[in-house]
């Protein structure tokens, strides 16, 4: 048992931040940012919700899937940044599917759209559902401080998503586990309760160790690389595309490095788009699919990582 990707679909919002347009207020420059992370521009959410990317996202997946959105027998959303954890943006995407299949989310950080597909695959092997759509959406901007040049900087908003089906083919590795840090960190709402006596434990935005992350992302990316081609008995140069977490273009060449592998098999969209968090992974291979460049197949590997701190890879056999 294993499973195909039969549509994908993106939606960014309309804004677009440019580096000089955050020097304005914020004391930084393209001249840093660039060269440090590989970001020119990001999207930023003006008018549109967190639910209304999730929803164009996902309707453009069904779209290109062509199948009946009642065939769906699943919906996973991967975010850390929605508006209203409840209800959960799974439920409102199948809401505006109109299904009424099991809708959850997941809550990974930038991991989370690889464990949405371990998910869907659990559901595929017990027979529960035949299709599932998995999706991540981000509105990273409403997260951090606009103030701290070390983070508002490197972040935008974005949704991708995937509709994916159950086939009889061999499976391929799925890996996912955790090393339990407080490398980058997330407030929740604060306390309402009059017993509760713990302070707002980790401020009021989102805050990292930006260097301690770097070091723990590109030891992933290569651990990962080479652990699932050992168990799918493969050499990994023979991995078709790479689709890695977008966190910093340096992290990416890093792992170009490390690796030894082709760097045009590795997908970029940090330059557009910024780190979007879990969303990156499907928006990038919704990139290469529009563009034409996934054939029938090709094999792609994908790793996310990030808060957690999580990680979560698969290797997935293209299928046209
Ligand atoms: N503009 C100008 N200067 C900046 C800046 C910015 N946007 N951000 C930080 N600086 C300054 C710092 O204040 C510091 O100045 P100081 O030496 O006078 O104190 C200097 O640049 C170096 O800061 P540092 O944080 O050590 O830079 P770095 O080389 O480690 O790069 C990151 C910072 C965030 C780009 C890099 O660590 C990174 O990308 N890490 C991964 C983070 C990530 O991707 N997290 C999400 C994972 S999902």
């Amino acid at each position: 048992m294993s499973f195909k990707v039969i549509g994908t679909g993106t939606c960014l919002p309309q804004k677009v931040v440019t580096n000089d347009d955050l020097s304005e207020f914020v004391d930084t420059s393209d001249e840093w940012i660039f060269p440090r992370t590989g970001i020119k521009r990001r999207h930023v959410c003006t008018t549109e919700t967190l639910d209304d990317l999730a929803i164009s996202a996902a309707q453009k997946a069904v779209e290109m899937s062509g199948i009946d959105p009642g065939q769906i027998g699943l919906v996973v959303c991967s975010t850390t940044s929605s508006d209203h954890p409840i209800p959960s943006v799974a439920c409102v995407v199948a809401g505006s599917l109109g299904i009424e299949c099991p809708a959850y989310d997941v809550y990974i950080a930038c991991s989370g759209f690889v464990h949405g597909l371990e998910i869907a695959d659990g559901y595929f092997a017990r027979g529960r559902a035949k299709y599932a759509l998995v999706l991540s959406a981000e509105k990273c901007t409403r997260l951090v401080d606009w103030s701290d040049r070390s983070t508002c900087v490197l972040f935008g908003d974005g949704a991708g998503a995937a509709v994916i089906e159950a086939t009889d083919d061999e499976s391929l590795p799925m890996r996912g586990w955790t090393k339990a840090g407080f490398e980058l960190t997330l407030p929740g709402q604060p306390s309402k309760s009059p017993y509760d006596q713990h302070p707002a434990d980790y401020g009021d935005s989102l805050a990292m160790n930006g260097r301690a992350i770097f070091r723990f992302a590109v030891k992933a990316i290569n651990k990962e690389v080479k652990a699932l081609a050992a168990e799918a008995g493969i050499d990994y140069h023979d991995i078709d595309h790479y689709i890695f977490h977008q966190a910093n273009e340096r992290i990416l060449s890093f792992a170009v490095d490390h690796l030894g592998i082709d760097n045009d098999k590795v997908v970029r969209t940090i330059q557009e788009t910024g780190n979007i968090s879990s969303a990156c992974i499907p928006i990038a291979m919704d990139k290469l699919n529009r563009e034409g460049k996934l054939h029938d197949g090709d094999l792609l590997c994908l790793v996310g990582f990030g808060g957690g701190l999580s990680v979560g890879s698969c290797l997935i056999r293209w299928q046209s």
